[in-house]
């Protein structure tokens, strides 16, 4: 039977209401990360008062759950303006932060005042070395630990995110034991990402092959995620991108998701971004084109390959890798080929292949960006 939250999810993505918002409120940053995909341009970032009229917008045309990112959020003068905007508009409020900025009891104590659903925070490694060598400041690390011992103290739900670097890869499991010190959960991102201006700098940090065919076995025999081929041929789309999901960067240029940096217009002269979305405003070419390719990829691309149904593919990291978002691109034959090694590797030993989260949520903006 469906859940009400599927059928709810379902129905966004059939009548194209974009309930998950991506907001970067702004590039500046307190870190230096290394392989960041960030790409700020000299231009002005919206001030607290134009992000709130862009909850408006977005609460008009459906959203439900704003992320505020960035950059680094906390570092938005009207980070707190815009916290209150997303809980008094009713709409569920999420953060993806570095943390450092919370390591200040009363800052955080406001941003629990909220009520934040969750805040994800990204750990890079299980000590100072590794952490900082990837965060690029010296003390973060310590500035990390510092924080969630705010927030668990304040009862704040976090959720710690580790991409997978070559740097890191074998440090996974201290990493688990470091969350579990403060009662948090980690989750891993496998897909390094090219950087929104298409440099594919990022990619040097990917973990090799053979380390993800370990982590995937290892991932399912602890009953951690499923690993189970994507019915590809029945498949209504590839991702959410351009009806579930929406992204709006700090200029205020909207893009069809996060990975996605197709701009389809700004946010600051859009009246009604409902009519944008619906196609009432008349036909944008970027918002039909993305949601074409989305539903095309499953046949013209991912059936073609044995490795397809397993593949993490993102047309916009097809086109920035390759030229063309067709194209099965080769981090998407990588993930494909680990995870089908390792789904072979727990049949052979017996072990049962549950569904794998990240096929089943249509609210994922990308399979390849956080
Ligand atoms: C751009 S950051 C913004 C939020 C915040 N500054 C942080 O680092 O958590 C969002 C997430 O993307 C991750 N990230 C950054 N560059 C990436 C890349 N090239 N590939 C995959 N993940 C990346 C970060 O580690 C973080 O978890
Ligand atoms: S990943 Fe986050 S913390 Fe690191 S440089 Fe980019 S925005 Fe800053």
């Amino acid at each position: 039977m469906t859940s009400p939250l599927t059928r709810m999810i379902e129905s966004a993505f059939d009548q194209a209401r974009p309930i998950n918002a991506q907001l970067e409120l702004t590039y500046k940053c307190n870190l230096l990360c290394s392989f960041c995909y960030n790409s700020p341009k000299d231009r002005h970032e919206l001030d607290g008062e134009q992000w709130l009229a862009t909850l408006d917008k977005l609460k008009g045309a459906g959203t439900f759950t704003v992320t505020l990112t960035g950059g680094e959020p906390f570092v938005h003068r009207d980070f707190f303006r815009i916290c209150q905007g997303v809980r008094e508009r009713g709409m569920v409020l999420k953060t993806y932060t570095n943390g450092v900025l919370l390591t200040d009891r009363q800052r955080a104590e406001r941003y629990a005042d909220f009520g934040p659903f969750d805040t994800e925070i990204s750990i890079h490694g299980a000590d100072a070395a590794t952490h900082d060598r990837l965060t690029g400041v010296r003390g973060s690390f310590d500035k990390l630990l510092e924080a969630l011992e705010v927030l668990s103290s304040l009862g704040v739900k976090v959720t710690l995110k580790t991409p997978i670097t070559r740097l890191n890869q074998t440090q996974l499991p201290a990493i688990e034991e470091l969350g579990e010190r403060f009662g948090y959960h980690v989750t891993f991102d496998t897909n390094i990402v090219p950087a929104d201006d298409g440099d594919l700098g990022p990619l040097t940090m990917a973990p090799d092959k053979t380390f993800l065919v370990r982590f995937f076995v290892d991932q399912v025999r602890r009953g951690r995620r499923g690993l189970r081929p994507r019915p590809v041929e029945k498949m209504k789309q590839n991702c959410g991108v351009g009806r579930t999901a929406i992204t709006i960067d700090p200029y205020g240029d909207i893009f069809p998701c996060v990975a996605w940096r197709r701009p389809i217009a700004n946010i600051l002269e859009v009246e009604d971004l409902n009519a944008l979305w619906q196609g009432r405003a008349g036909t944008n070419q970027t918002l039909d084109y993305v949601r074409k390719v989305a539903e095309e990829v499953p046949r013209t691309t991912l059936i073609h390959h044995p490795e397809g149904a397993f593949a993490s593919f993102c047309p916009a990291a097809a086109e920035k890798e390759t030229g063309d978002p067709y194209a099965f691109y080769e981090a998407s034959r990588v993930s494909g080929l680990t995870k089908l090694e390792a789904f072979e590797a727990c049949q052979r030993g017996g072990d049962a292949a549950k569904e794998e989260q990240e096929n089943e949520d249509p609210l994922a903006q990308s399979p390849d960006k956080a």
